[in-house]
């Protein structure tokens, strides 16, 4: 229709003629426009490319980072000679060196003196790898201190679990499946107990603490979610691991997911009246063999008698 092509012929100057100073203006400034829009997309698209290699960089690096951290717990009660004691928490190996033969792991431990290792579970894991990390690392342990060892619910899924758990015993670790036995530190006594993997449905927490006999009493869970039992019937500190802190965390928001068993706790120090659990993020990985805003962690902790307010 004519009066419908002139309309179009109105809106479009590019059709009026191309001898119009009007419509030169209008292609030029269109043309700019165009160029500079794919600019800004190529633009937008280098830049998220970059960051995506980055953060894929970073999380890879950052996973094979491990570092000593020192945590001091203010404990009420706490008899007077384990005042200062040094525990060595580490946990969830999940069947990776730490550097070759561990290296980088012992490298982070020079120098640095305790009184008592716990592993809370998770040596190996359900996906990959092998024993021979977890043996390494307990032969390495086992000559510098008593050495505690829990399993967890990756150990408890793979076949050579009895086996490992036998080296481990004849490497000369403590492996306590729901059971506890007495250290003596000095002329101080602790209950030192463990339990099995309660995702599983194999914790025990009642059979770990029978036939206590020193007041004081420190426990080893592979999950953290037994803390509120455990600080009812008694238990002054307990040691923990599996959540991997959530592996990947972001700013702000903190772990992205936690596995069942992690009870609410991500990572580090919590209180329930004077009652302690410690849960560390861990050594290893678990489905993706990445880590962010998370890395790898050995924890010293030192006790603390905390003098009762008068
Ligand atoms: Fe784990």
């Amino acid at each position: 229709m004519l009066a419908g092509e002139g309309v179009w012929e109105a809106r479009n100057p590019a059709e009026q003629g191309a001898h119009s100073p009007a419509s030169g203006r209008w292609l030029r400034r269109s043309r700019r426009r165009g160029r500079s829009g794919l600019a800004r997309v190529a633009a937008g698209a280098l830049v998220f490319v970059l960051g995506a290699g980055f953060i894929a960089a970073w999380t890879c690096w950052e996973t094979r980072q491990v570092r000593l951290r020192s945590v001091e717990v203010p404990l009420p009660g706490l008899p007077r000679e384990l005042d200062g004691l040094r525990i060595l928490h580490l946990s969830d190996l999940h069947g990776r060196w730490v550097g070759r033969s561990h290296r980088r792991l012992f490298a982070a431990l020079s120098g640095t003196r305790f009184d008592l290792v716990a592993v809370t579970g998770d040596l190996l894991d359900m996906h990959a790898g092998g024993m021979l990390p977890a043996i390494a690392l307990i032969e390495g342990l086992v000559p510098r201190a008593p050495t505690y060892v829990v399993p967890g619910n990756h150990d408890r899924s793979r076949p050579e679990f009895r086996e490992l758990m036998d080296a481990l015993v004849a490497l000369g670790a403590k492996v306590l499946i729901n059971r506890g036995e007495e250290l003596r530190v000095g002329p101080a006594r602790i209950w030192v107990a463990g339990l099995d993997d309660a995702t599983l449905g194999l914790d025990d927490l009642e059979a770990a603490l029978r036939g206590r006999q020193a007041r004081w009493c420190l426990l080893l869970s592979h999950c953290p979610a037994i803390f509120p039992q455990a600080a009812a019937m008694g238990v002054q500190l307990v040691l923990a691991g599996h959540t991997h802190g959530g592996q990947v965390r972001l700013p702000l928001v903190g772990a992205v997911w936690l596995p069942p068993g992690s009870g609410g706790f991500e990572g580090g120090l919590y209180c329930r009246d004077g009652h302690w659990l410690h849960v560390t993020v861990g050594l290893g990985t678990t489905l993706i063999p990445v880590r962010l805003l998370c890395r790898p962690e050995l924890v010293l902790l030192v006790l603390r008698r905390q003098e009762p307010d008068r």
